[in-house]
């Protein structure tokens, strides 16, 4: 019969123990028993990078990176990226089920009565420089909201939190789209509620003199595709950091600012943007073998390619090559799709990608496809941060719920020098605290 245990002896004092094992993990504070002697804290896990260590039971997003599979709420990403709308499976995500028609409705009417800032907020905005990155801009903006709305502190009210999350889901397009109108020195606009959310988000961004801005449906549906994509991603960088720092009880707009600042570098969101400077760099397809040499050289790295869980290709990618197509027929063909097409074509047979199972991930193609919208390459991981947004929430809404969960603090490994004394003339300053 199968026995859910495992059996370590420590070779140190030849002691053997069972570790019960659950759900394919064993418990790293079991491992504190196994000790050499009384006075021995007990055994640890080392694992920089928490390559293999689970944090959590979470209920919100599967993946099965060697089949490359990603479900929602056990729904395939496929599936919902192809007849739902973003607001739907944001709803989803949050609350464990698809809304019925009635609570549809109620929650687009709530998250579009929350698009506003507050007017001192577009004040705080006006204060940065023209040439401030988008992502730095909206990082301190989504921060600054903690200041606007206080009572967001009380983080063990479910009901307190449910509001906050609306008003995150509902202001952060704002935030992005006025980001984005600073950065070319245009009139912020107000949210109009008549739109759906991501047409809502294009009015915002691109509204001039017209009465009215109609976006493009096909283009606000690939938009909205893309978002969905998006939404959550299980334990990355950023939820890891939303998942920290919310542990400490600090508001959701704090925790959202530190995962956003987590998306922001180039190893995690950031990426996106890089892989468009990647094929500038490049530059046509000649070039591509020889900056296929210099990655295999260690010199530089293929962007976009690659991931910690995907070692089969990223579903996501898929439903984004599809996605690019409906939107050239609009924009025209991006020619840097030409370049990216030809560098995964020979990434794909190359020994080194094959062996290391390296193949593109959901930055890849976002970025050919969100220029060819309009958007400028520093806005990129902008819009990857709207929809995450509701992953980052759902998560921390999950872990204040959790009973087993308590402040994240993990433990090092000390390296450093034993104790060791200042020189015994060096004068005191105030207080004598050693005798
Ligand atoms: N180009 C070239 N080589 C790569 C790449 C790449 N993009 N990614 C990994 N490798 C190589 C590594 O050099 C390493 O080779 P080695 O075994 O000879 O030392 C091997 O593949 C394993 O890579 P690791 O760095 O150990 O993988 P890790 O899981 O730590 O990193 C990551 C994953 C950060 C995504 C990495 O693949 C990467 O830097 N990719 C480029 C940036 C990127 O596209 N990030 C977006 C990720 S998706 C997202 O966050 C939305």
């Amino acid at each position: 019969m199968k026995n859910n245990v495992l059996t370590i002896t420590d070779g140190r004092t030849d002691k053997t123990y069972s570790l019960p094992i659950d759900h394919g993990t064993i418990r790293a504070m079991d491992l504190r028993q196994i000790k050499e002697d009384a006075e021995d804290f007990g055994l640890m896990t080392y694992d920089p990078a928490f390559m293999n260590t689970a944090s959590c039971r979470s209920s919100i997003t599967y993946i099965d990176g060697d089949k490359g599979i990603l479900r929602y709420r056990g729904y395939p990403i496929e599936e919902l990226a192809e007849k739902c709308t973003f607001l739907e499976v944001a709803y989803l995500i949050l609350n464990g089920e698809l809304p019925t028609e009635t609570q549809l409705q109620e929650w687009v009417y709530e998250v579009k009565h929350h698009t506003m800032l507050h007017e001192t907020t577009k004040k705080f905005l006006e204060g940065f420089r023209h040439d401030a990155h988008p992502m730095g801009m909206l990082v301190s903006t989504v921060a600054a909201l903690s200041t606007v709305y206080p009572e967001a502190r009380n983080v063990l009210d479910p009901a307190n939190r449910k509001l906050q999350i609306v008003r995150l889901i509902g202001k952060v397009p704002t935030i992005a789209a006025y980001t984005y109108r600073h950065s070319l020195g245009l009139p912020y606009i107000y949210p109009d509620n008549d739109l759906a959310y991501t047409a809502n988000f294009m009015n915002m961004l691109w509204k001039m003199l017209e009465p009215k801005y109609l976006a493009n449906p096909v283009l606000a549906r690939a938009l909205s595709i893309l978002f969905i994509l998006h939404a959550d991603h299980e334990l990355n960088c950023s939820t890891n950091a939303m998942r920290a720092v919310g542990s400490s009880q600090a508001d959701p707009y704090l925790s959202v600012a530190a995962a956003a600042a987590g998306l922001s570098g180039p190893l995690h969101g950031g990426a996106n943007e890089q892989v468009l400077k990647m094929l500038d760099a490049i530059g046509t397809k000649e070039n591509i073998p020889g900056y296929i040499e210099q990655v295999k050289a260690g010199k530089l790295k293929l962007m976009g390619f690659g991931h910690r869980v995907y070692k089969n290709y990223d579903p996501r990618a898929r439903i984004i090559k599809w996605t690019a197509d409906q939107v050239f027929q609009v924009t025209g063909r991006n020619t840097k799709l030409d370049i990216a097409l030809a560098l995964e074509k020979i990434a794909l047979e190359d020994e080194y990608f094959i062996k290391r199972k390296l193949y593109p991930n959901v930055d890849f193609y976002s970025g050919i496809i969100y220029q060819a919208m309009g958007f400028k390459p520093d806005m990129f991981t902008v819009l990857f941060a709207i929809p995450r947004t509701v992953g980052w929430l759902s998560h921390w809404d999950e872990l204040m719920g959790d009973a087993e969960q308590k402040i994240a603090r993990p433990r090092q490994v000390y390296t450093g020098s034993a104790e060791r004394h200042l020189p015994a003339g060096k004068p005191t300053i105030g207080v004598t605290v050693s005798a």
